[in-house]
């Protein structure tokens, strides 16, 4: 059967986008630029996102489209070795991973925008009644896992329809009714009494907080957020024309990834601050501070309704790229029917996600290293799976796979650019090839702690 392939470049940029833009850039990116120092950490973030997160996922991007194969076919393609096509079976791995508990935290968002239209939240005036509310919700199983398999069907059923009809128009709706909800949300924050100081707190650079932990929490999260290191940018760009200027594409997610973030960021402090709530929530903003702060405003009660929608459509394309890693593989390497192996491969992950979201109420006591079983996963895939992909990535791509092949293929579609700005290619090739394997490197030394002894 012939592979399927994006109707249009605009199709591709948008199911991209879907998959860096998520929870990564609603949920975590506003907390983690909070404690780390506001202005001075968004700088340096933007520094780790041009010179390691750019390169990487054009490199990612590359393998894709030369081979037309999921993670392990793109590595069967160009290598023998059983190393290098074990670095895509990692990447398939994470993807069941890190959807098992993803879909967690997204169940909690969709089942949180029936919470608002119910009007649950009107009566919050502390954070302290929103935190518990939420405490009784994760608590309840019925609820906890009603909403992570009716956030999993939703995924199930764009990956299942296909590539064109499934995600592609998928992201086309979704995407635009993302960036429309976020930016009324915007309106709605800075137009709030006192919101500038909610501005000064993101904005605000505070240098004394730029030390090595911020620098690799920067790191870290520029690969979560950029969907790079296990193969999603691949299978997508496996997907792509020989037509599409790859390095323009990347550049076009990036910024729109980046700029969700920022605009997220000032969407939720405006609304923080204006009505005094507490900004250092850390993981808890979402979903502790947040309804008290619609509770406490004009119009709140749609706000809210809003604020939860647009969270689960930002999970939602993002958990679509990962199961398709997973599905792709299934279909491409192994023959499965796309049909089948979505409905198969969707159970697998929902099983794998049990004992995540079991992990906030009756699995809450078993810990390992003071770490219960959703956050052991959240850091094996988050903090060791994506940073090595990423790493062994660039490495191929650098060293292994022949650089006068990578030329020659990431030409394709951007012959203009080869012709009219040779220095950028050559600045790619130096950022590939030195910086990102030793910075990444760096951080993966700091995940397993390493560093720590070190020093
Ligand atoms: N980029 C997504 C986010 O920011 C998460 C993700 C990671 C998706 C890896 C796919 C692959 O939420």
């Amino acid at each position: 059967m012939q592979r399927e392939q994006w109707g249009s470049k605009l199709g591709f940029i948008l199911a991209a986008a879907g998959s860096a833009i998520g929870l990564g850039n609603i949920w975590k990116f506003p907390y983690i630029a909070g404690e780390n120092g506001g202005a001075s950490f968004i700088f340096v973030y933007l520094i780790c996102i041009a010179i390691i997160g750019l390169p990487v996922l054009i490199a990612e991007i590359l393998l894709g489209r030369t081979t037309h194969r999921n993670p392990v076919g793109a590595f069967k393609a160009l290598s023998k070795s059983k190393l290098w096509i074990g670095v895509g079976g990692m990447g398939v791995v994470s993807g069941f991973l890190i959807l098992s508990f993803y879909a967690v935290i997204a169940g909690w968002s969709l089942g949180y925008i029936f919470e608002a239209i119910a009007g649950n939240f009107t009566i919050f005036n502390t954070g302290v009644l929103a935190a518990e509310h939420f405490n009784t919700l994760v608590s309840n199983l019925p609820w906890i896992i009603g909403y992570f398999t009716l956030f999993m069907l939703l995924t199930m059923l764009f990956v299942y329809l296909g590539i064109q009809k499934g995600i592609e128009r998928g992201s086309k709706i979704m995407m635009p009714i993302l960036f429309v909800l976020l930016i009324v949300l915007m309106i709605r924050g800075i137009t709030l009494e006192g919101s500038e100081e909610g501005i000064a707190f993101l904005l605000h650079p505070d240098w004394s907080k730029i030390n090595a932990q911020a620098i690799l929490v920067a790191l870290g999260h520029a690969f979560f957020t950029l969907s790079l290191g296990m193969g999603a940018m691949l299978t997508y760009g496996s997907y792509m024309s020989k037509n599409d200027n790859i390095p323009s594409a990347a550049l076009q997610i990036i910024i729109l990834d980046t700029v969700i973030a920022l605009i997220a960021g000032v969407a939720i402090f405006t609304s923080v601050f204006a009505v005094g709530l507490d900004p250092s929530a850390g993981p808890g903003l979402i979903f502790h501070t947040i309804p008290a702060a619609f509770a406490k405003m004009p119009g709140g009660y749609f706000f809210s309704i809003i604020f939860f929608i647009l969270l689960s459509i930002a999970a939602l394309t993002s958990a679509i790229s990962l199961l398709e890693v997973v599905v792709a593989y299934f279909v491409d390497e192994l023959g499965w029917d796309r049909k089948i192996a979505v409905i198969i491969l969707g159970f697998v992950v929902f099983l794998l996600g049990l004992p995540s979201a079991l992990s906030f109420n009756v699995l809450a006591d078993y810990t390992i290293f003071g770490k219960n079983f959703f956050d052991i996963v959240d850091f094996l895939a988050s903090n060791i799976l994506l940073p090595l992909g990423g790493l062994l990535i660039s490495i191929f791509v650098g060293y292994i796979w022949g650089f006068d092949k990578v030329l020659v293929n990431l030409k394709e579609g951007s012959q203009n650019l080869f012709d009219n700005y040779p220095y950028i290619i050559l600045t790619w090739k130096f950022f590939l090839k030195y910086l990102s394997p030793i910075l990444i490197f760096i951080v993966l030394l700091h995940s397993l702690g390493i560093l720590d002894i070190i020093f």
